[in-house]
Formats: C-alpha cells, structure tokens, sequence
C-alpha cells in the first residue's frame, strides 16, 4: 500500500472501501499532475457515493430489525432468557420483570381464593403473554421463585398440608390466623396466632394449616422456594386417596372401615374450606399457643423487628444474621432455624417515602422478587443495552435475577411498600453505585472516563448510608 497516497488522502476516507480507491487514484495523480482538481472532486464525488449507498443499506437494515428488536432487547446478563427470546411474540421485555397479579386468574374456594405469578410447565396454563413471559423467566432463570397470595375468609381454613418441592415464607398483610405446624415426625404440633406485619416459615414438607380467627378476611403474601411449579398435597385428597382398609388399620378407629366409610369427598375443592353448618360441626375451638422457642422457629415479627433507617425510606428484614448482636433471643431462634433449612428465602420490608429512591444495586447472592403493598413508582433494570424502565402499582410483583442492577423510585404522595423476598438463607450481599463509585481510586475513575482526577472530588461522601435517598 501507498503510504504517501494515503496520508495525502486520510481526510477523505469515510470507509474502507473508499480508501481503497483513493489510494488507487492517488498514485495515478503523480504520473499527471495537471488534473489534479479533477480528480479530487471525482474521488469526493465517489465518497459521497459509496456514504450515501452506506448509510441507505444501514438505515435500511435497521428499520427492518425495528420490530424484532422489541422481544430482542434483552440485558447483557440473560443468557439463560433465550426461551423469551425465542417467544415470537411481541411481549414488551418489561414482563421478565413484571407481573400484573391483579389480572391474573382467580382460583376461587368456599373459604377464600388464591392467585399466582408463577412458572406454568404447560404454557396454555397461562393467561396471557405478558403472563408467560413472567414464568418463563422465573424459570430460566432458576429463581427460586414463585408468588402466591392467599385470601381467607372469616372462621375460613387452608386446609393442612404440605409442599413436596418448596419452603414457605407468608406475610400476614391483614387479619389475625391461628397457625399450626406439624414438622418430622409429629409428636408436637407447633401453633400460634400471627397477625398483620408478621411473617410465617414452614419449611419443605412439614404439615401446615392457616385458620382464620378474626372478623376480616386474612390477606397472605406467600413466597415458595422454587421456580417448578408447586407441588402440594392436601390432608383430605390423600385421605379419600387411601384405601379404606388400609385408613382403618393405620387410624384404629372405634367402628372400623364403617367409621371411615362415612367419610365423603366434597365435590368442591376445600382448600379453603368453610361449611355451611361450622356452628353445628365446631363447638370448641380453642387457640393454644406453643411456647416460644417452637414458635420462633417458624415465626418471626417483622413489623416489630429493628429498623434500618436511611434518608429516604426504612428497610426491615426476617433473615439470618451470624452473631445476632442486634436480634432479641427469640429472633435468634427464627435466624438460626432459617439458616439451618436449604433454599430457605429472607424476607423484608422496603419503604420508600414520596420521591425517595432506592439507588441503583444489585445482589450478590439472591434473586428478589417483590409485591406492591401500597404506593406506586418507576423501577429501572439497568443493562449495557439499555434500561428497561416501568411503572408499578399497588398488586403488581416484580423480579429481578441476581446481579441485575436495578433502582426503585416512590413516585406517589403515599409512601411506597414493598414486600421483598431474597433467595437466600444466609446474610443478603449487596453493592449500591454510590459505594462502588466511591470505593473505586479517583485516577482510575480519571482514566477510565477520560476527565481530570480532580472531577471525581466533586462526587460527595456521606456519613448517612444514601441506600434509599432523598434529595
Ligand atoms: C374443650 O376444650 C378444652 C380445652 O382444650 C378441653 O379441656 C375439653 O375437654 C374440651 N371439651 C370437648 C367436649 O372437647
Ligand atoms: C389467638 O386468637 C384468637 C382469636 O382472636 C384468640 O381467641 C386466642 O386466645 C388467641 N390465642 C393466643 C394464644 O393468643
């Protein structure tokens, strides 16, 4: 190659292509330097050609793409969402973060109903894209994650049973329930009162029933360790399951089969029971509570739990700490027994007062799903391709995979409430931008982003933590 053609040349060169020619032109100048000018304007006249042809073939190729770049739009992070990607439909990519459980279906029982955001193994189980789109990222990305919540209606029962594939982690929005836990091998059944604020654990498989004891309907929140669907079993379905024979022998009761015999199975669904005659049927309940270290275990007050205060919101968590300097002995109970129970989530509070914001951060070791208790406001999910913002409202749930950087902003007069679950037993790992910018040496920060040292001073420090801030 000419190097003297090229420098000659250089500012001309709007491609490679280009170059090419100039450089080829250029050394046929020398032999005549008379049309000079000629050729100048020749080889401008062919750069403004092949830029124009470029620049048509780019915008053209672009404007095709336009419409598949709606589902393409995915995070750097998700190699693991090709199954949204390969979805060719046009679901806003909000909806890998998004669930609105409101419009959601409503599984309806004599004592109450229930509603999911969650993974459906069949897809026609789905109500709708933005549905689908949801569940199939809980799933992809191995989450841990399904959202449930239960409504019961006064003097109602969830009836007890067990979940063969997930622990259990409930917030009692509203209402008083009487609880009761059944763990291996059943010599003590564990029961209490929870009320609104307070949290319930039932790990994997112990028997569990909720009854409601108050005059208004109970309202749970109701997290499940796993991104499968739920696999649950009532005590009444494997009752009327077993054969009658073998009932009679296992329970000895007096009348034998003919006692077990004059047990029916309920046409409807009692999930969430309430008959009709339960006057008749219930004479003399009573509401015992165990005492506190079988409560503690799968109980925890996080409504009168210690508060983290910042500028602009509180945080309040049901998790585990290793020493426990802050816990009370019975929260020591719940945090040792959470710890001791694989897969187990933590659970929390976040408030953000009006115009507040939760910077933006992520999570070392958790994925985080979260409801919308009260309030509205923008949630951002940051990405190198984009952020990937949205509105949120009172029953919406959120997701967002571990490592994602994300931020919350309250944008109502009310303050906005969250409930958050975490998908991890131990202590939650977390990095706010605030803290990596300011941990991160001002020269390399200088270097990197091509401004003199001296900028980066300008970037305060502050002695309160600015986790959720307030300007
Ligand atoms: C009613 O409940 C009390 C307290 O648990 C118990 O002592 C009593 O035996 C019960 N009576 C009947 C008829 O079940
Ligand atoms: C639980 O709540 C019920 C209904 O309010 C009440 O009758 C019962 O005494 C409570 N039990 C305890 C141990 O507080």
């Amino acid at each position: 190659m000419d190097n003297s053609a090229f420098e000659i040349h250089e500012d001309g060169a709007q491609n490679t292509r280009s170059v090419g020619k100039i450089s080829t032109i250029s050394r046929m100048e020398k032999k005549k330097p008379w049309s000079l000018m000629k050729i100048f304007l020749m080889c401008l006249l062919a750069c403004f050609i092949t830029t124009a042809i470029g620049v048509l073939i780019v915008s053209l190729v672009y404007v095709n793409s336009q419409p598949r770049l709606n589902v393409q739009l995915q995070p750097a992070w998700s190699t693991r969402t090709t199954a949204v990607l390969n979805v060719q439909k046009a679901v806003d990519p909000k909806f890998q973060f998004l669930n609105h459980l409101p419009k959601s279906k409503v599984f309806e029982f004599p004592g109450g109903a229930i509603q999911w955001a969650r993974y459906r193994n069949n897809i026609k189980d789905y109500v709708s894209d933005e549905e689908e789109a949801f569940g199939t990222s809980l799933n992809s990305q191995r989450s841990q994650m399904t959202l449930g919540t239960l409504r019961i209606k006064s003097k109602g029962l969830r009836a007890p049973h067990w979940h063969f594939n997930a622990n259990e982690h409930g917030y009692l929005v509203q209402g008083t329930a009487w609880i009761g836990v059944v763990d291996d091998g059943g010599e003590v059944a564990t029961t209490y009162n929870v009320t609104a604020g307070q949290v319930i654990f039932f790990p994997k498989n112990t028997l569990h029933w909720v009854k409601n004891v108050g005059n208004e309907d109970c309202f749970f929140l109701l997290f499940f360790s796993t991104h499968d669907e739920l696999q649950t079993l009532d005590v009444d379905d494997v009752f009327f399951s077993t054969p009658e024979d073998i009932a009679s022998r296992s329970l000895k009761p007096e009348g034998g089969v003919n006692f077990i015999r004059k047990f029916h199975k309920q046409t409807e669904d009692q999930g969430i029971n309430l008959p009709h005659n339960l006057a008749e049927l219930v004479m003399n309940a009573s509401y015992v509570q165990s005492p506190d270290n079988l409560v503690w275990r799968y109980f925890f007050d996080l409504k009168g739990s210690k508060e983290y205060r910042f500028p602009g919101g509180v945080i309040q968590m049901a998790h585990y700490l290793k020493n426990g300097n802050e816990l009370s002995n019975n929260e020591k109970i719940f945090s040792e027994f959470l710890n001791e129970h694989e897969n187990a989530l933590s659970l929390s509070t976040l408030r953000i007062y009006n115009n507040g914001l939760r910077q933006p951060h992520f999570h070392f070791n958790a994925n985080e799903m979260g409801y919308v208790l009260s309030g509205c406001g923008k949630v951002g999910i940051i990405s190198t391709q984009g952020t990937v913002e949205f509105n949120i409202h009172i029953g919406d749930v959120i997701f967002f995979p571990i490592g994602t950087q994300h931020y919350i902003k309250s944008t109502c007069d009310e303050d906005l409430l969250f409930i958050l679950a975490f998908s991890t037993r131990d202590k939650l790992q977390t990095l706010d931008m605030d803290d990596y910018i300011q941990a991160t040496a001002d020269h390399i920060l200088a270097q990197l982003f091509l401004r003199k040292q001296s900028e980066f001073k300008k970037i305060p420090k502050f002695k309160e933590d600015q986790a959720i801030n307030l300007p």
